[in-house]
Order: structure tokens, then sequence, then C-alpha cells
């Protein structure tokens, strides 16, 4: 399973680059806004950072727009996937994108049948967004193995990046079904390390050893 980074935080990006496990990065309008900064320069400090698939994701809502802005994305570094949205207009692109040998990431993917329509479109990732359909009372797992059974059926070889992953559990369970990728926030990464039985064997195995060697 690959792990991204879901932020556009350079800190952030900075100090979990050090642990060795993160394979990309994954942004949006809002990860962006929150940063203050303009997505081109964001984008291409990360991408001095992580020598991995960085997501950027358009703004327009219409494809010959979506083109245009895409046109730009790529040519900030040659890791930029470009995300679109789940639309008529995204899969349009996407296919056009995918035509031209440029790397898709769909997002906003909430049912089986559009991560059909984004694998038909020759979408790179798909992104199913698992927190925000438990957070309405739905089974955000439940579509990563729909997602998982259609494309194996199918042969289709559009990746299933797991997203809006909220806490261990997520990638745990999102590992299970055959994700091919999980991109989460950098305290859900940092989380996975933890175990208690870890940390409190890890303090015994110390004094034991100092205690022998004193
Ligand atoms: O980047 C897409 C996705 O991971 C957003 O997550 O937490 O805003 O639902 P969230």
């Amino acid at each position: 399973m690959q792990f991204f980074i879901d932020t556009g935080d350079i800190k952030e990006i900075t100090e979990a680059s050090k642990w060795g496990i993160v394979d990309g990065v994954t942004t949006n309008p809002s990860l962006i806004a929150s940063t203050g900064r303009k997505q081109e320069d964001v984008i291409k400090e990360i991408a001095q950072i992580i020598d991995g698939p960085i997501s950027a994701e358009v703004i327009a809502t219409d494809k010959e727009n979506m083109l245009k802005e895409a046109q730009e994305l790529v040519k900030i570094h040659e890791n930029i996937v470009i995300k679109l949205p789940l639309t008529m207009d995204g899969i349009a692109a996407c296919k056009f994108l995918t035509d031209n040998n440029i790397k898709t990431n769909v997002t906003l993917c909430f049912s089986s049948n559009q991560a059909l329509l984004a694998a038909k479109a020759g979408a790179t990732y798909i992104s199913p967004f698992i927190g925000r359909l438990d957070d309405i009372g739905h089974d955000g797992m439940a579509l990563i193995e729909e997602i998982r059974n259609v494309y194996d059926n199918y042969g289709y070889m559009t990746e299933i990046l797991a997203a809006s992953i909220r806490h261990p559990t997520h990638v745990r369970d999102a590992s299970f079904l055959g994700a091919d990728v999980a991109t989460m926030p950098f305290k859900v990464l940092k989380s996975l390390y933890a175990h208690p039985l870890t940390e409190n064997g890890l303090e015994k195995f110390l004094s034991d050893h100092q205690k022998a060697n004193k």
C-alpha cells in the first residue's frame, strides 16, 4: 500500500519525508487556501521535498478551462498529477489528459458508478472520500470494497486512493480491502506508529539493559 500525505503544510511534509514511508502528496483547494499561499508556490516547494506523485487540483468547472489549468500545473514538475472533480466535465477532461499521457486523480467520488466512470476515462487514481461518507451516516469503507470489486471484475488499472481518512482504523480497513493508496493527514500518519505495548516494551528492554550494565 502506498502512503500519501494529505496536506499543503510544508513543515508537515518535511517532517514526514524523513520517516521514509511517504510515497506522495495530495492537496485540494481547501488545503492550499489554508496555507495562505499560491498553489503554484506550494506545489513547487512540495516537489523539492517528495519524489513521488503530487496531486494538484483544478479550480475551473468546465472542461476547456480545466485543461488550460492542467497545462499550467504540469509545467511545475514532472510528478504533478492533475486532480479533477467527478463531474461530466471532469471526466471528459480526464479522458483528454489520459490520451495525452498526463496523470490524473479524480476526486469527490462517493459511489462505485462514479468510480467506474473515472476508470473508463483512464484515471490514474480514483479518490473515494471515506470520512465524508461516514459523516453523513453512510459506510465509506463499503464504497472502497465495491470499487475494488468493480475494478477487479474488469481489470481496470485505475488505483484506488482512499481519501478523507480521519483515523488509523480507516487506514487498517482500507488496507484489508485492497485500496492501492491511502492519503491521510499528518496526525493520522504519525498515529500509525503508536502502540502502548511497543512503548512499554521498549521502556522495559532499556531499563533491563541499564540494570544489567551498571
Ligand atoms: O484531499 C481530499 C480529502 O482527503 C479531504 O479530506 O478530511 O476534508 O474530508 P476531508
